[in-house]
């Protein structure tokens, strides 16, 4: 039985979504995401030992309209030379639009966002935070903690990943680094920014 077939409950805990089927199950790797490290060097050395998993995320997609898709995201701690383990990140496609929402069940994060018009933000994820991430904003994770970053994100069916347009800009414009008193986020000497941005 498809698990959306019927109505169903899950528990808000970081273990909720292995006690079902998702329909998709993505695993990036270190080998999937060597161009988004600045430290090349670093990115090389740790995969000529092991191709280290950075994150998981189940989904369960809703491709209707109308629809809703929510999936869980599991970042493992770490850091690719002095940068912690990461999303891709992306925008919703412009013809599909639409807002998400993330909510924190486990660990400690940042939430980089970027607009179409290139305002940028920097949001804590905590445990209990609800994280509103506006249609047209660009969004990746970041986990920043010693421990699983497990977050629960909800978002409109019919959405489609734009990742392509982050990577023309050359990434975000914040990138997230340890500092002496915890993490903090610096300028991305590689973003750039669209010419008809403000
Ligand atoms: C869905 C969404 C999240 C991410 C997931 C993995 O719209 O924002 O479920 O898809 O956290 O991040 P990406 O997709 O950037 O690899
Ligand atoms: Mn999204």
């Amino acid at each position: 039985m498809n698990v959306t077939e019927l109505p169903f409950k899950l528990m808000l805990e970081p273990t909720a979504f292995k006690s079902f089927q998702a329909t998709k199950r993505i695993v990036r790797r270190l080998s999937d995401m060597q161009a988004y490290f600045r430290d090349k060097d670093a990115v090389d050395e740790i995969l000529a030992n092991s191709d280290r998993m950075l994150y998981e995320f189940l989904e369960i997609e809703g491709e209707e309209n109308q629809s809703l898709s929510f999936g869980m995201t599991t970042i493992f701690p770490g850091t690719i030379g002095n940068e912690f383990h990461m999303t891709k990140g992306h925008f919703h496609t412009l013809e599909e639009d639409g807002p998400e929402i993330y909510v924190t069940l486990q660990g400690q994060g940042k939430l980089i966002l970027l607009s179409r018009a290139g305002q940028e933000q920097v949001l804590d994820m905590e445990v209990g935070s609800i994280s509103y991430i506006l249609a047209g904003w660009a969004h990746r994770t970041v986990n920043v903690g010693q421990e699983d970053l497990v977050f629960l994100s909800i978002w409109p069916g019919q959405v489609g990943h734009d990742y392509a347009s982050i990577a023309e800009r050359g990434g975000f414009p914040k990138l997230i680094v340890p500092g002496e008193n915890g993490p903090v986020a610096i300028e991305n000497s590689t973003f750039s920014r669209c010419e008809e941005e403000v």
